[in-house]
């Protein structure tokens, strides 16, 4: 009895995981790019765009004005909307520079920047010395990942990294997006 009683239980947690990660579904909603210091970096293009209901993507187009930049970090924050968005699970920092090279990288890091590896020329380590580009992007490259390793809560969440170069803060971007 008490075998069976764990079995079904076990299924049925299988089968909520399986039906979270069939039907979850990540949209962007907005995004938003800020030069903290426009000598050093400034955005050339950002947005989301919808060519049909299934393909959507996000771009960014960055200019780097004081090549090459040989020492990045990143401040990452993840937040989900409560009553304004509110901190949630991630408040982190990692070296650019040294996180592609590293023999263990912060696993957490790695988990986002799986994400966007394939769409972006930041899949190297430093120094940077060319434009930042995040070529479109698809949402559902996305959907795929994100409940794969842990599963998410529905809502909707922001991400928010910080750029920051030899210590100095020069660019935000904010990524909303929700989970359904
Ligand atoms: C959506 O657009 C993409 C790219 O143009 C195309 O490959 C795909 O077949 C389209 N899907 C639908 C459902 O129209
Ligand atoms: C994240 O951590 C930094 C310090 O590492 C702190 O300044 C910042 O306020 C934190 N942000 C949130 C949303 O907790």
């Amino acid at each position: 009895m008490a075998i069976k009683l764990n079995l079904f239980v076990a299924s049925l947690i299988l089968l909520t995981y399986y039906i979270t990660e069939i039907y979850s579904v990540v949209k962007f909603t907005n995004i938003q790019c800020q030069s903290l210091d426009r000598d050093f970096a400034l955005f050339d293009s950002w947005f989301l765009k919808s060519v049909n209901r299934s393909y959507k993507y996000v771009s960014v187009k960055v200019k780097l004005l004081k090549i090459p930049v040989s020492k990045v970090k990143v401040r990452f924050g993840l937040y989900k909307r409560v009553n304004g968005y509110m901190p949630f699970l991630y408040n982190m920092s990692f070296d650019a520079c040294r996180f592609l090279t590293s023999p263990n990288p912060n696993p957490v890091a790695l988990y986002f920047y799986n994400f966007f590896k394939d769409y972006s020329n930041i899949n190297h380590s430093c120094p940077f010395d060319h434009d930042i580009i995040l070529d479109k992007m698809p949402y559902h490259s996305i959907n795929n990942k994100v409940t794969k390793i842990l599963p998410f809560p529905e809502g909707k969440y922001m991400i928010e990294m910080h750029w920051i170069a030899y210590d100095i803060d020069r660019a935000i971007t904010k990524f909303y997006w929700t989970l359904t």
